[in-house]
């Protein structure tokens, strides 16, 4: 099949690879020159494991470019939009300007039969009221909701293996145009779904609803353990002990258990205030109130890192203190550091005059472009020499196999935060260090 991808940040790029490596002809479109640049020399413009070497197979087969001219979409039949919805500036509400102005651009250039598909995580409503302006335009072309669960540092896997294929389209299940869509989907996830991946099929509603019903559950899940956490240091008990115990409950299930310093990145955070903010327009704002506790839950822990920096400095002053910042991603395999809870604690104990030396296997990069005044190094070993404390702060594995005695060597104070709970206890108190971490005795 023929298919565009308008949009070619994290989840474009990588659905657009995707649908090439699927057998597809597929053209992305972006109107970053510099992104497509990267792009279409076969080179990923963000880290993501498995990303490049996929862009060079599919390269290869010729099946994949790149472009900034829209004009190329007219030759493809189906399009996915892939681009992104972030938090309005001083609002809870996804900003939809981005997603408009795409849906409008594509639907002055498609023909009668195309499907246009949306992939970003948008309000729910938008599906509908986007349907109606592609059909005012174009009355033969018809609009599918097809929500995008990809985890970054998965994403190729995720594309290519999903838990499930979700398509919202018109009229829902029965409809006839709504079934010729589903036709046209099937067709073009034909290579994931010959593996047995789930498909339900949906209205535009509850195929928006889908995801950000999943990310705030999966939101809940993190905070509850985090509270959890909370409850822990005031009673002395260890939160994972706790979640393994409970996680042995199929019914409850350990994964997305793992508490310290919360969730971050570029959807958690701002899919479940988007919800909050579209709930509230709806009248609906009791429904989810408690995801006020969870973003509440979650931005705690950011403070209690801090709190405890400050703890187990004793009677040496945060302000001079030399802090070593070990990950400044929102989660390991990754380089972004959006909504970072690392980038986030590194940052507040900066501001409190800490001299604050912060190092990230695949995030430097974008963490200088945020926080530009902390000091950054190459290694775990760099940041920790001459340390008053070290901070664990986001789980790579080369961090996780640190050395204690090695490392005890480096630093000015043997003393050590893990922040994501990944740490022997014993094995760092026996090198001699203060070990502390959230939710742990
Ligand atoms: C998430 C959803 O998983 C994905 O389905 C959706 O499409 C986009 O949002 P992603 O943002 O890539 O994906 O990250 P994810 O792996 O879900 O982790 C989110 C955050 O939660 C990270 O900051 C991570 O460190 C944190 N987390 C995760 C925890 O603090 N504890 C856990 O047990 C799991």
């Amino acid at each position: 099949m023929k298919i565009s991808v308008v949009g070619c940040g994290y989840l474009g790029a990588v659905h657009a690879a995707c649908m090439a490596k699927l057998g597809h002809e597929v053209v992305g479109v972006d109107v970053d020159q510099e992104k497509i640049d990267a792009l279409a020399a076969g080179k990923a413009p963000f880290f993501e494991p498995g990303l490049p070497e996929l862009l060079t197979e599919t390269h290869a087969s010729g099946r994949l470019r790149f472009t900034t001219d829209m004009d190329a979409i007219r030759d493809a039949d189906v399009h996915f939009v892939c681009v992104g919805t972030p938090q309005q500036a001083g609002s809870f509400a996804a900003d939809l300007t981005y997603v408009d102005t795409a849906f409008r651009e594509v639907a002055a250039r498609v023909k009668t039969g195309d499907v246009v598909v949306g992939k970003s995580t948008v309000p729910v409503g938008t599906a509908g009221r986007l349907a109606a302006e592609l059909t005012a335009v174009v009355p033969g072309a018809t609009l599918a909701w097809n929500p995008e669960f990809l985890r970054e540092g998965f994403a190729v896997k995720d594309t290519l293996h999903p838990d499930r294929i979700v398509y919202g389209v018109t009229g829902g299940v029965g409809d006839a145009t709504g079934e010729q869509t589903v036709t046209t989907l099937d067709a073009v996830y034909a290579g994931a779904l010959a593996g047995g991946t789930p498909r339900i099929v949906t209205d535009f509603a509850t195929a928006e609803l889908v995801k950000v019903a999943a990310n705030s559950f999966l939101a809940t899940k993190i905070s509850f353990i985090n509270a959890m956490a909370e409850l822990c240091e005031v009673a002395g008990g260890d939160v994972t002990q706790l979640a393994d115990a409970i996680g042995h409950d199929n019914r409850i299930g350990r994964r997305f258990l793992n508490a310290g310093l919360g969730f971050g990145g570029g959807c958690l955070p701002k899919d479940i205030r988007a919800f909050m903010a579209r709930a509230e327009e709806l009248g609906a704002d009791q429904a989810v109130s408690f995801l006020h506790e969870i973003d509440a839950i979650n931005l705690r822990r950011r403070q209690r890192m801090v709190d405890l920096t400050a703890e187990v400095l004793g009677d040496q002053p945060v302000a001079g203190a030399r802090v070593a910042v070990l990950g400044l991603a929102f989660k390991p395999n990754s380089d972004d550091t959006r909504d970072s809870p690392a980038l986030d604690v590194a940052a507040s104990l900066h501001a409190l005059g800490a001299r604050v030396v912060a190092t990230d296997p695949e995030a430097v990069v974008n963490a200088r472009r945020r926080v530009p005044g902390l000091e950054y190094v190459r290694t775990a070993e760099e940041a920790a020499a001459g340390a008053d404390v070290v901070l664990l702060l986001t789980e790579w594995q080369q961090y996780r196999d640190l050395d204690p005695t090695a490392l005890a060597e480096l630093v000015a104070h043997r003393r050590i935060l893990d922040g994501r709970n990944v740490l022997d206890p014993i094995a760092w108190r026996a090198a001699g260090w203060t070990y502390r971490a959230l939710g742990r005795p």
